[in-house]
């Protein structure tokens, strides 16, 4: 199925222009300054089923930035490079109570882990376990794994995007240090800053977010190509930290009134998976006070009621 042959589908047009009132109660990301050039009304989002079929709504012309999202992505990545052992003995298990940037946890939780890979600490720990011999070729790793999933090899990144972050990333420096210190990563940390930045920077649309979705959904085996691009077990246990950790401290509340797998990105952009059923790719750029997309997840929401779609 390609993308010409995705239909505008009307049930979706509907909910969407439902879930547009709230993006005035939002606001778009500006911590990261080209990430503030983003219309704060736009909503697009794409279904992409397992047997290959697809529905598109709203402004699907427009690229985003997977910013948070990647996180899901490397994680998978890290754990096919170096089994669960080795990751879970430099990152935790446990959602937190505390917004996805903060660093006061990793002083006082012992021993000294990110508490998950979703977090920025946890995420920044799990780029820097990715294998290359150098820092192209560990991006050269994660984006042509982003290009097998999406079955799209024309991703790239936004390279405006990458430099705006790398220049104001001062927490995210921050962080790096202190995991540093504490012997959770190794090497340079402007190197480091430089990959994560760019992961964050990797652009596309919704479908092929969708389409990414759809490949969780059906356990890691992708719907077009037939590849199993991830294995069940890592599928799964990227699924998992999507309903613990994936919307930050918002999880449970989405638990709740959602009830199914999901990664946000500060960009707007949300990853949602309906097990063996499709994925959904949304962007939404006006975000919550936890910087996840406000429209999104009313969208969501209305999708989770009206298809029961909630997997408790
Ligand atoms: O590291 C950052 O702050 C961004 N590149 C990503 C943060 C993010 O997307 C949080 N999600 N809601």
């Amino acid at each position: 199925m390609t993308e010409m042959a995705c239909q505008t589908n009307l049930d979706l047009q509907q909910f969407i222009e439902e879930a547009k009132k709230v993006t005035k109660y939002g606001k778009v990301a500006d911590y990261i300054p080209a990430l503030a050039e983003a219309n704060q009304h736009d909503l697009s989002a794409a279904i992409y089923y397992v047997d290959g079929t697809c529905v598109k709504a709203g402004e699907m012309e427009t690229y985003f930035t997977l910013q948070s999202i990647s996180k899901v992505l490397t994680l998978a990545l890290a754990l096919m490079d170096h089994g669960q052992e080795y990751v879970f003995e430099r990152v935790g298990m446990e959602p937190t109570g505390d917004p996805f940037n903060s660093i006061a946890k990793l002083e006082t939780v012992n021993p000294s882990k990110p508490l998950n890979p979703m977090i920025n600490a946890g995420a920044l720990a799990v780029t820097n376990m990715i294998k290359g011999k150098n820092k192209e070729e560990k991006f050269e790793r994660i984006i042509t794994f982003v290009r097998n999933l999406t079955n799209n090899h024309t991703i790239s990144i936004s390279e405006k995007v990458a430099q705006s972050e790398y220049d104001t990333a001062w927490l995210n420096r921050s962080l790096c240090y202190f995991l540093k210190e504490h012997g959770i990563i190794q090497g340079d940390v402007e190197e480091l800053m430089e990959l994560y930045t760019k992961q964050c920077a990797i652009q596309m649309h919704s479908l092929d977010l969708a389409k990414i979705g759809a490949v969780f959904a059906l356990n890691g085996k992708h719907p077009e190509t037939g590849m199993q691009l991830i294995p069940e077990k890592i599928a799964r246990l990227c699924k998992t930290f999507m309903v613990t950790c994936g919307m930050y401290n918002a999880s449970g509340e989405f638990a709740i009134k959602v009830g199914i797998p999901a990664k946000s990105g500060v960009s707007g952009g949300i990853l949602a998976v309906v097990p063996n059923r499709y994925g959904i790719g949304i962007f939404g750029p006006s975000l919550d006070e936890k910087g996840n997309s406000i429209s999104g997840i009313r969208l969501l929401e209305l999708l989770s009621a009206k298809y029961s779609l909630s997997i408790f």
